[in-house]
């Protein structure tokens, strides 16, 4: 049984990635593909409960990236890796690259630290294919406010700390060129869906 792939969907609150989510797993569930859709912090039942504090509590930013990081290992563990060995496809709406987006550029912890805790967690293991989803804060606050739900603990930061974790995305995408593609999430959805098509096809 040949191993199922990867592909984790990043970038800040607002900028469309979780209805482009939605969207590639039923096109790829169209083509007769097993696909686990799923996402983090949660995936899990444990790691749904941690997403639940990390959302709410008012906690140091250490320990909200290692409550991010023991979601992340129970859903290595009990989801990703059985899916990825049955053969299934694994699309994931966030993982690894926003520990280092959120608690490294937005929050400011060491880069170094987030390295030695995902080579823990994770060691070598990486998505097959990363896509970010780029737009300027502006664009992505507005979209956050048009859904109008009610703000989580990350949708309440200022704009200053979407910067931030825009800009680390950008960092991580040219220190990791074959992995990960920037889109432009400005577009309309439609041409969004037709390149997220291209680029899926290549892997
Ligand atoms: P994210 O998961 O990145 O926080 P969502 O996918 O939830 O963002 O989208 C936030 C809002 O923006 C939703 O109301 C969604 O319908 C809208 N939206 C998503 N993509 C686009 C797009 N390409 N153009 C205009 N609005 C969009
Ligand atoms: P997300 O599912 O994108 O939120 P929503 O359902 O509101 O669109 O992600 C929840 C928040 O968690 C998001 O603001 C980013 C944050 N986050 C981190 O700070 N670090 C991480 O490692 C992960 C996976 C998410």
């Amino acid at each position: 049984m040949a191993r199922g792939r990867f592909i984790s969907f990043e970038g800040i609150d607002g900028a469309g990635k979780s209805t482009q989510h939605a969207w590639l797993v039923d096109r790829l569930r169209a083509q007769g593909r097993q696909v686990v859709a799923t996402r983090e912090p949660g995936g899990t039942p444990l790691g749904e409960k941690l997403r639940s504090l990390l959302l709410a509590e008012p906690m140091h930013l250490e320990t909200e990236a290692l409550l991010m990081f023991a979601a992340r290992r129970e859903h290595l563990v009990q989801v990703i890796e059985p899916a990825l060995a049955r053969g299934d496809w694994v699309v994931c709406d966030r993982f690894v690259d926003a520990s280092f987006a959120y608690q490294g550029g937005g929050r400011g912890l060491e880069w170094a630290k987030l390295e030695r805790l995902a080579e823990w967690v994770l060691g070598s293991m990486r998505p097959d294919l990363t896509l970010i989803f780029d737009a300027p804060v502006a664009v992505a606050q507005q979209r956050l406010h048009a859904a109008s739900n009610s703000p989580d603990r990350f949708e309440q930061e200022q704009a200053e700390f979407f910067e931030r974790v825009r800009a680390a995305y950008l960092r991580i995408a040219r220190e990791n060129p074959l992995r990960v593609r920037v889109i432009d999430a400005t577009r309309s959805m439609d041409s969004i869906n037709k390149e997220l098509e291209n680029i899926v096809a290549t892997i």
